[in-house]
């Protein structure tokens, strides 16, 4: 016999959307739990990207959030873009009258989101086995799992969010989803390194032997990504080569990478994914459950963060004072920013990367098109606004 509990919001997933989520209801007052079937180990440990908009920033600091991200956080007024062996700075604050964007982990955001949620008392149960999700057309959809020790558990809810990432179970239960979908023929090899970043801010740079990305994580430790091949094994990348590698990418006279321990080294795929509509009954997706972008554009978090916020605020309409007006919108809400971010992220990543094979029509298009962007303040506005976060993050309580 499974143990069965009562709660409003059901959560599939402690990423990112899940936890913000959670957080968010329980400022209004309304109830939630969080299955994750990783270790919260794992969950703080996992790397992923790390730039905040301005309005995510201003999100987290609203709900208080904001503490460390204050203290380590790196805020950036622009980024160089890097072609035909010159560097070029785009200043957003100058090209947008002010915004500019944040550098802080992933990983930590997700630490201070866990330590805050718990020091709530509010129940995440991690390492959980066999989650499973049902009757979400009925209005007490049910969220079942084995927890850590293999108690069966069933959670009734009024509404359940699959925050559950890419490989999550429940995108496959939306009927009639429409999916679409670009695999980009290249993927990232990131590296976290023990080293001082030798810029201040990013360094996009488009190289010949493929892209190159210079970011960090704070004054002593850098994070670099370089294109390679869609299955990169990574045996095949030894740190000297690695190194070797970033300072002929980035390669100016009189400068040179930073080089130091490399702690971390993994390779990531190349994706643009959209599935619509994000929600089923009383099953809501949100973050990379429904979408993913490549990374160039930096935008997967914050699309997260904005599909929650959305979420929160239709959630507190409908359960608080039964208008399931907002909850009706949700898809659509979303899918509008969803698309203009699908929109840049693919626009930076074709004008960066080298297809393998690529023809050379397909080079002077890509050179054309950075010239374009580092020489007209209206081609750089455009970017600038795209990069900095198009239609700020709005939160109301
Ligand atoms: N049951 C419970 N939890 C699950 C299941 C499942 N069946 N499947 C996946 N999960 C968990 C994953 O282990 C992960 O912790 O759901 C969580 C999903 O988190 P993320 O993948 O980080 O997705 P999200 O919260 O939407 O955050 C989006 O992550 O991939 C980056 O660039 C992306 O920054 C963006 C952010
Ligand atoms: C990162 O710091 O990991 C990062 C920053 C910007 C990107 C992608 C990744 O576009």
């Amino acid at each position: 016999m499974a143990v069965t509990s009562r709660t409003q919001v059901g959560i599939v997933g402690a990423g990112p959307a899940g936890l913000l989520l959670s957080h968010l209801l329980s400022l209004h007052g309304i109830e939630s739990v969080v299955i994750e079937n990783r270790s919260r180990a794992y969950c703080e440990a996992r790397q992923r990207a790390g730039l905040l908009e301005a309005g995510a920033v201003e999100l987290l600091r609203s709900v208080g959030l904001g503490k460390r991200l204050d203290a380590e956080g790196m805020e950036h007024g622009g980024i160089y873009l890097q072609f035909e062996g010159e560097r070029h700075h785009l200043d957003f604050r100058s090209l947008t009258g002010g915004r500019w964007v944040t550098i802080y982990a992933q990983t930590e955001i997700v630490k201070d989101v866990i330590a805050a949620r718990l020091a709530a008392g509010a129940p995440i149960e991690f390492s959980a086995s066999d989650v499973a999700v049902s009757q979400l057309t009925s209005d007490r959809p049910v969220l079942s799992y084995l927890d850590e020790a293999g108690t069966a558990h069933e959670v009734s809810c009024d509404v359940i969010a699959g925050c559950d990432g890419f490989h999550g179970i429940c995108r496959p239960l939306v009927p009639g989803l429409s999916v679409y979908e670009r695999i980009y023929p290249y993927a990232w090899l990131g590296i976290l390194a023990d080293a001082a970043p030798a810029t201040d801010e990013l360094i996009y740079s488009r190289h010949s032997d493929g892209f190159a990305l210079y970011s960090m994580r704070s004054p002593e430790v850098s994070r670099l990504y370089l294109q390679v091949g869609p299955d990169e094994p990574l045996d095949q990348w030894p740190d000297e080569r690695v190194w070797a590698e970033l300072q002929k990418r980035f390669g100016i006279d009189g400068w040179s990478v930073g080089e130091g321990t490399i702690t971390d080294k993994s390779v990531t795929a190349m994706r643009s994914f959209v599935a619509g509509p994000m929600r089923h009954g009383r099953l809501f997706l949100a973050g990379d459950a429904a979408h993913i972008v490549p990374p160039t554009g930096a935008k997967g978090l914050n699309l997260a963060f904005s599909d929650v916020v959305v979420l929160a605020s239709a959630l507190r309409a409908a359960l608080l004072a039964r208008s399931w007006e907002l909850a009706d919108a949700y898809s659509d809400t979303c899918l509008e920013r969803v698309w203009r971010a699908t929109h840049f992220s693919w626009w930076m990543t074709s004008m960066l990367h080298i297809a393998p094979g690529q023809d050379p029509f397909e080079s002077q298009l890509q050179l054309a098109q950075l010239r374009y962007v580092t020489s007209s303040p209206a081609a750089a506005l455009s970017l600038a606004e795209n990069y900095s976060g198009y239609k700020p993050l709005r939160y109301e309580f």
